[in-house]
C-alpha cells in the first residue's frame, strides 16, 4: 500500500519521504527509525489513540470518535510491518484492530524532549537595536500577497512589531486589514476606534494627555492579542510614538531583580476599565507565565489599574517591585521611537510589545489614529493555514 494512502488524522500537510525504515517493538512502546536515520520513540498507548483510521476518526469532521478509555489500558500489538513507501502499520490485540500511520504525521508529532523543544516558538527578543531595523511591509502586497501576508504574521508572531506603509488614508481600512487574517475582536470601544483628543472621553487614549507604555485592554480576561494603529492625520505638535519589547524587560527584571520579577509574575492586579455603561475588570498579575515559565503576557497600564487588593504586609513590597518594573521601561536601553506618518498603521502584540504616546497640542493640528484588535488565535489560525499552502507548495 503506498503511504500517501495513510490516513491523515488533521488537515496538515505532511511530506511522504523520508519513509520509516525500521520499527522495533519494545515494551510499552516501539521505536521507529525513518531513512534519514532519525529515531523516535512512540508509546502505545498513545499511538493506539492516534489511530487515524476511519473507524476512529470521523472522515467528515476529522475529529475523533474513538474513546481511548472505553478501552482497557494494556495496549499491545500482535503484529507491526512497515508499507513498502515507509508507512506504520499495526494490528493491535484488542478486536485485531489495524491502523496505519504516515510517516510524516509521526514525525510532525514525534515528541522527543529535543522534538518538543524544537516546536517551541522562540520570540525574538530586541532593544533598542530595533529603532533602525522596524520590519516594514507595504499594505498593498499584504493585501495581494500570501507570501507576504504569512511574512508580516510571522514577523508580529517573532519579533512582536511591524510597521505597514503606504496605506490609504481611509477610515475603515482596518477591517479589510483585519479580514484578510480573520475576524476583528469587537470591544465596547467599538471593532474599530478612533484615538483622537475627545471632550467626552471614557479612556485616557482619547484625549491628548501623554499615554505611558501600557498594553490595551489587562481590563478584559482575553487581552486582545494584537493590536494596529492606522495613522490618518499627525499634524499636532507632539505625539509621538514609543515601542517597547515588554518580554525583554521582563526578562532583564528577572536577572536584575529576581525578587520584583516573583512578585510580579505571581501576585494579581486589577485592571479596569469603566465608563457610564460598562463596568470591566480583571485580576491577574502583571507578568503572566506559562506552566513551563516561559513569558505569555505582559499586563501593564497604569491609568487603569485598580487599588491594590493584597495583603497588608505585600503592599510595600509589592509598590517596591512594580516601582523597578516600571522604572526599567523607561531605560533608553529598551526603547523604540518614531512618529508615526499618515499612512503608517503600526501593527504588534499587546501582550508582548507595550506602546506609548508623547501628550500633544491639538490646537496645533489634527492628530487621528483608528486602531482596532485581532485575537492571537486568529492569527496562529492564519498562520497555520498559510504554512500549509506554503508546505504543499515544496511537495
Ligand atoms: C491607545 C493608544 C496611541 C497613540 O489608543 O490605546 O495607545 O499614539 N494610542 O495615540
Ligand atoms: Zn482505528
Ligand atoms: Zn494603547
Amino acid at each position: 500500500m503506498d503511504c500517501s494512502l495513510a490516513p491523515i488524522p488533521d488537515y496538515g500537510v505532511y511530506p511522504d519521504t523520508p519513509g520509516l525504515t525500521q520499527a522495533a517493538p519494545q515494551a510499552g512502546s516501539i521505536a521507529l527509525t525513518w531513512a534519514d536515520g532519525y529515531v523516535s520513540e512512540f508509546h502505545y498507548i498513545w499511538l493506539r489513540d492516534s489511530c487515524p483510521c476511519p473507524a476512529c476518526v470521523n472522515a467528515v469532521t476529522r475529529e475523533q470518535t474513538f474513546e481511548i478509555f472505553a478501552h482497557p489500558d494494556n495496549f499491545a500489538i500482535d503484529d507491526v510491518s512497515l508499507t513498502p513507501s515507509g508507512a506504520l502499520s499495526m494490528v493491535w490485540n484488542h478486536e485485531s484492530h489495524r491502523s496505519l500511520y504516515h510517516p510524516g504525521w509521526l514525525r510532525a508529532h514525534c515528541y522527543s524532549e529535543a522534538a518538543r523543544c524544537a516546536r517551541r516558538l522562540q520570540p525574538r527578543a530586541w532593544g533598542q537595536d530595533m529603532q533602525h531595523r522596524l520590519p516594514v511591509f507595504r499594505f498593498a502586497e499584504i493585501m495581494d500577497s500570501d507570501t507576504v501576508l504569512l511574512h508580516w504574521l510571522r514577523t508580529l508572531r517573532d519579533d512582536g512589531v511591524a510597521v505597514l506603509r503606504e496605506t490609504p488614508l481611509e477610515k475603515g481600512l482596518l477591517r479589510q486589514l483585519a479580514q484578510r487574517i480573520s475576524f476583528l475582536r469587537r470591544t465596547n470601544f467599538g471593532d474599530i476606534f478612533d484615538v483622537q483628543s475627545d471632550p467626552d472621553a471614557n479612556s485616557n487614549a482619547f484625549t491628548s494627555l501623554r499615554l505611558p507604555l501600557h498594553c490595551d485592554l489587562p481590563t478584559r480576561e482575553l487581552q486582545p492579542g494584537f493590536q494596529f494603529l492606522h495613522c490618518l492625520e499627525n499634524r499636532a505638535s507632539g505625539g509621538d510614538s514609543i515601542l517597547v519589547d515588554g518580554f525583554r524587560v521582563a526578562r532583564s527584571l528577572q536577572d536584575e531583580k529576581p525578587a520584583a520579577f516573583r512578585l510580579l509574575s505571581t501576585r494579581p492586579v486589577e485592571f479596569r476599565n469603566r465608563d457610564r455603561h460598562y463596568d470591566y475588570r480583571c485580576k491577574m498579575p502583571m507578568i503572566r507565565l506559562d506552566e513551563e515559565g516561559n513569558l505569555r503576557e505582559i499586563r501593564l497600564a497604569n491609568f487603569l489599574r485598580g487599588p491594590l487588593d493584597l495583603p497588608a504586609n505585600q503592599i510595600e513590597s509589592f509598590y517596591h517591585a512594580y516601582r523597578e518594573f516600571y522604572q526599567m521601561f523607561s531605560e533608553d536601553r529598551f526603547l523604540v521611537r518614531f512618529r508615526l506618518q499618515p499612512g503608517d498603521i503600526e501593527t504588534f502584540d499587546n501582550g508582548r510589545v507595550m506602546h506609548a504616546r508623547d501628550a500633544f497640542d491639538p490646537s496645533t493640528g489634527e492628530r487621528l489614529l483608528q486602531g482596532c484588535y485581532v485575537d492571537r488565535d486568529e492569527v496562529q489560525s492564519r498562520i497555520r493555514i498559510l504554512e500549509r499552502e506554503e508546505v504543499r507548495s515544496w511537495l
